[in-house]
């Protein structure tokens, strides 16, 4: 999966519009930081070389995303030799929100990468916490969708197990945007999700347009992924990992959403006191 990302360095990458000034410092290509210990065991392939190239590459900003609400932006990341394209949020950009405490959205959308890796849902691209141009923040491996899928019809599917699954993952993170455009489609199948900052809210307030399972019994894999979870919040392993990014409640929290899936086996309903769907959808 991630290995088709990461390309031969080319001198003339393809740049969309950069409308953004000078980074304020150079982030030079960093040194081998100590591996993280693997807790979950097989990585996806090529996941392991794609968050050493996105934690040490030199990443160069080549444009903003222009229809992002925050400052989303469009880089490459570059080390011996390999180059990938990704996404950089850096805190700094983060806008305030009334909901949300400031400054921690990054860190949230690592918390979604750890928990959808844990789960082996492998749905968020690989996601690490690095330095970059303007300040610390997340950084997040570019998933190229498949042309072929209408996004909008792909978000309206009752047949469609990963999708079941991505609704399964966003009760789990209380995902609070789950969009058309945050479905990442690629060739082959495998489907991917971003833009998870203002997931982990200690009260339910799950807003995505995937509800067409609500109320129905979760799939047998769904209950099997979510013990998987049960275990390693219990264990205290994903817990510890998560802690890195969220408060102790959000991760109790956490848990506590999954032992409710997992004593109620149905896909939740929306919340009465809050818009289930974002807007604007798209
Ligand atoms: N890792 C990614 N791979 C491919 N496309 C992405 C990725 N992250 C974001 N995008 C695209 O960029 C858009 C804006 O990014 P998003 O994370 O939603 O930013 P914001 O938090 O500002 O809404 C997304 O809707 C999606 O189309
Ligand atoms: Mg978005």
């Amino acid at each position: 999966m991630a290995t088709g990302q990461l390309v031969p360095e080319n001198p003339a990458p393809d740049n969309p519009v950069s409308d953004l000034p000078g980074p304020d410092r150079p982030v030079p290509d960093r040194p081998v930081p100590d591996s993280p210990q693997d807790a979950v065991g097989e990585l996806p392939e090529g996941e392991r070389e794609a968050l050493e190239l996105l934690e040490r590459g030199a990443l160069t900003v080549e444009g903003r995303l222009v229809d992002a609400s925050n400052a989303t932006l469009y880089c490459t990341v570059r080390s011996h030799g390999r180059q990938a394209q990704c996404v950089y949020k850096p805190v700094a950009g983060e806008r305030p929100l009334w909901d949300f405490p400031h400054g921690t959205l990054a860190g949230r959308e690592i918390a979604a990468y750890l928990v959808s890796r844990a789960a082996g849902w492998n749905f968020v691209p690989p996601t690490v916490m690095r330095d970059g141009p303007f300040g610390p923040g997340m950084c997040q491996l570019w998933i190229d969708l498949d042309p072929s899928v209408d996004l909008i019809r792909l978000a309206r599917r009752t047949d469609h197990p990963p999708l079941r699954e991505m609704a399964v993952f966003d009760a789990v993170i209380n995902n609070a945007d789950r969009k058309i455009g945050h479905l990442l489609p690629v060739t082959g199948g495998q489907l991917y999700g971003c833009d998870h900052g203002i997931c982990f809210a200690e009260e339910y307030k799950l807003r995505t347009v995937l509800w067409q399972w609500r109320g129905e019994p979760l799939p047998p894999r769904a209950v099997a992924t979510l013990r998987r979870l049960s275990a390693g919040l219990a264990d205290g392993w994903l817990a510890a990992e998560l802690a890195g990014h969220l408060t102790p409640a959000e991760v109790a929290a956490t848990a506590a959403r999954v032992e409710l899936l997992l004593a109620s086996r149905v896909h939740p309903l929306p919340p009465d006191d809050w818009p289930a769907v974002p807007w604007p959808p798209y």
